[in-house]
């Protein structure tokens, strides 16, 4: 290994500027089986016996259930025990269901379970046994009548995973519905968040939480749009709904739960409210709510603040303190729309929601959006519109690769006065560390724009190992482990340790590392879901044999280029599949022209760097590939500048980005102690192989000083996968204040004080 290099940090004088004060906080979205089948802490799944194949193909009321003999299992709709808990199951015994859960059901030897379900029964009074394998086992007698709710306890005898099995062991008929089994917490009531995850959210240390999504927030259609009403009050009466994310809603986790998640953990309500348009990828596009309904659609959104913050007296605020609630959630934001396409329906659907809440709230900062990247025709138009509307707060996505964090450290130095921002998703592509250093750097960048960054919160939060829509994620859990990424120390590090006065840093010995075109490459040809021939290829004027490819099979390389000066033509025609195929060029950093992907409906430019790949230009919509249809594509390469035509229409033309990366950045920030003395929070990223040594001069020296210094290193740039936790955990070490090791590809906060 080479020896550290030597490096300074002058933190300079405080110059009135303060840190935002609930810049770090988190978002949640159920996709992932994040709420369902995560951090709700309910075993059963599917235990209202309302999935169905609107939710996911193959689903039905008994998914996940499976019963000894089917003959005596029916399900029925006739009198339920809600309108909206429409499915039950009768059983006519002997009998036996037994459900899954997630992956099974885990207990606790000695771990008490509160068991609850409705049930009838018309004749004899009926014995019900449910046990968790042999963990825990209870008895219930279901007595003649209407629908009843009937709980339970058991106790776990082992630690152990199992499954529920609810057994009438002798004949007699029993209608159940909305069965439930959950850890009972310790007041013996059962438990609404699954502590393990709790508490990781916890010590995260949020600002704010927001909620519920993401995409789920809009909805795949009108008719999947979340609406808060339908998610509060008993859970047997919640609108369930399809999630456009591949399962089922049950929010169980409603808007109830979601405000006492905040207060759990200190952090200020977010909620994300449509913007009066569902999602702009549901198929067809994003559709209004009609002006019929828009008036009712607005009354929904102020109820929401009077419901959060109304007093008792308010019908809304009524509500809530009837759900246990008299004191107000303190709402502060809404969230209004989601990475939506900026058309003329959004336009004025947003606007008559704005203007509502302004009159009505004014105390409510609302939060616009800004399409689903940090630039395109959505975030230019999202902008406009936010600036031409005086918007508080926009909110600005983007999942990018670490090279592009790293460039864009200062990203927000330059923006014009204006709205402030909430950078409401990002993730630097990979759970690997060299993406969390990559998001570490970011957010020093973050921390010190506070005149333009006020909130920022790492997307998806959650995931179920095994079950995910969306990699990478925060905190990956099974049904017994929570599964930490490397982001998450490093998200931890920046909440756990803030300084409230902000201090320009001036960095000795760092230079940023220049970005250049690769000297070599070649042009590959793939098609992950098609069967395509290539005919007519001319490589840089020599023509080319004809090539094909198969579904997931090896890329065809097609030969060698200059990746600064390479022309490619070929005529691409599929023969069987979906989707298009992909022309990859380039060598360690490598561009694909993807023709005919998300769903064959664009073209897009993908750029990789260090095996991370994201957009480059586009997605840009497109008729898609059609089979027997020849595609002619030219790519021509020209130093940083890309073209690409398809069909003789230009429909990529741009300059690479070759702006240097920081790699080496370094924050600071102060604040004052209990006793009165001042504290430096240093934070520094070293995302190099070269171990650097950083000699600190503080502002106001502190002598003599002693620095608390958490240190996230150890492992390889590349280290880091999805499913598991991250290779290296957080090491907290005493220094000296006026030196910093800086292992290579690590992240390091210092908090320095005076010795006592
Ligand atoms: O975080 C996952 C998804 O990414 C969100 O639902 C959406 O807003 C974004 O596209």
């Amino acid at each position: 290994m080479s020896a550290p290099e030597r490096i300074t940090i002058d933190v300079g004088a405080h110059q009135g500027v303060g840190v935002a004060p609930e810049l770090w906080g988190l978002f949640i979205e159920d996709l992932n089986d994040a709420l369902d089948g995560g951090l709700n802490a309910e075993r059963v799944r599917n235990g209202d016996f309302e999935f169905s194949a609107a939710d996911h193909d193959g689903w039905d009321a008994l998914t996940a259930w499976h019963p000894d003999v089917a003959e005596r299992v029916e399900v029925r709709t006739d009198a339920p025990i809600h309108p909206n808990n429409a499915h039950y199951l009768r059983l006519a015994g002997p009998v036996t269901v037994v459900n899954d859960g997630w992956d099974g059901i885990a207990v606790t030897g000695g771990q008490d379970f509160r068991l609850s379900f409705f049930a009838r029964t018309a004749g004899e009074p009926v014995r019900l046994v449910a046990a968790v394998d042999d963990l825990a086992s209870t008895e219930v007698t279901v007595r003649p009548g209407g629908w009843h709710r009937y709980e339970a306890t058991l106790i776990a005898v082992a630690d152990g995973q199992g499954r529920l099995r609810i057994e009438i062991p002798e004949s007699g008929t029993v209608d159940l519905d909305h069965v439930s089994l959950r850890p009972a917490g310790p007041d013996g009531e059962p438990l609404t968040f699954r502590p393990d995850l709790l508490e990781a959210l916890k010590d995260l240390a949020p600002s704010f939480i927001r909620f519920p999504g993401g995409c789920l927030a809009h909805g795949l259609g009108l008719d999947n749009v979340y609406h808060w009403k339908t998610t509060i009050g008993p859970r047997h009466k919640r609108g369930q709904l399809p999630s456009l994310w591949g399962y089922h809603q049950s929010r169980q986790i409603g808007y109830v739960e979601y405000f006492e998640l905040c207060q759990a953990s200190g952090a200020t309500p977010i909620p994300v409210v449509a913007a009066g348009v569902c999602c702009q990828n549901t198929p067809g596009g994003p559709q209004a709510i009609d002006d019929a309904g828009m008036d009712a659609y607005i009354q929904d959104v102020l109820d929401l603040i009077e419901f959060a913050n109304g007093s008792p007296d308010t019908p809304w605020g009524a509500r809530r303190a009837e759900l246990g609630h008299p004191e107000p959630f303190d709402l502060r934001y809404l969230g209004l729309g989601n990475e939506d396409e900026i058309t003329d329906d959004f336009r004025d659907r947003y606007a008559r929601i704005e203007d509502a809440v302004r009159e009505h709230h004014p105390e409510i900062c609302v939060i616009g959006t800004s399409g689903p990247q940090f630039f395109g025709r959505d975030y230019e138009a999202g902008w406009a519109f936010a600036r031409a509307r005086g918007t508080a707060m926009v909110d600005e996505h983007g999942y990018r690769n670490p090279r592009w964090f790293h460039q864009n450290v200062d990203r927000y130095l330059t923006y014009e006065p204006g709205p402030q921002v909430y950078v409401g998703e990002y993730a630097a592509r990979s759970n690997t560390i060299r993406s969390a250093l990559a998001e570490a750097a970011y957010m020093i960048g973050l921390e010190r724009s506070p005149g333009v960054v006020r909130l920022a919160s790492y997307a998806p939060l959650l995931a179920r190992a095994g079950h995910t829509q969306w990699t990478p994620d925060l905190i990956y859990f099974t049904a017994t482990e929570v599964l930490p990424s490397a982001s998450y120390h490093v998200q931890a590090m920046f909440s756990r340790e803030r300084g409230s006065r902000l201090h320009p840093v001036t960095l000795g010995g760092v230079e940023p590392e220049p970005v250049t075109l690769p000297k070599t490459g070649s042009v590959r040809l793939s098609s992950q879901r098609a069967s395509v021939d290539y005919a007519d290829i001319v490589l840089d004027g020599v023509v080319r044999q004809a090539v094909s490819t198969s579904p997931g099979g090896e890329p065809v390389e097609l030969g060698g280029i200059d990746p600064a000066a390479a022309t490619l033509e070929l005529t691409a025609t599929r023969r069987a599949g979906d989707e298009g195929f992909v022309v990859e060029l380039g060598g360690e950093s490598y561009l694909q022209v993807h023709v005919g992907s998300w769903q064959n409906k664009s073209t897009v430019v993908i750029r990789g760097d260090d095996g991370i790949t994201n957009e480059d230009h586009g997605p840009l919509h497109w008729h898609g590939v059609r089979t027997g249809v020849p595609v002619r594509v030219k790519v021509r390469l020209d130093g940083a500048r890309v073209r690409v035509w398809v069909d003789g229409e230009l429909r990529h033309d741009y300059e690479q980005d070759l702006r240097p990366e920081h790699r080496v950045v370094v924050g600071a920030a102060s604040r004052t102690a209990a006793d009165g003395s001042t504290e430096y929070v240093i934070r520094a990223v070293n995302a190099h192989p070269t171990a650097r040594v950083a000699s600190i001069r503080l502002a106001e020296p502190l002598e003599p000083a002693v620095a608390t210094v958490t240190t996230l290193a150890g492992a390889g740039p590349d280290e880091g996968r999805p499913f598991t936790a991250s290779p290296v955990t957080p090491v907290v070490t005493t220094a000296a204040g006026d030196t910093l090791d800086l292992p290579p590809w690590s992240f390091v906060t210092a908090v320095i004080r005076r010795t006592p």
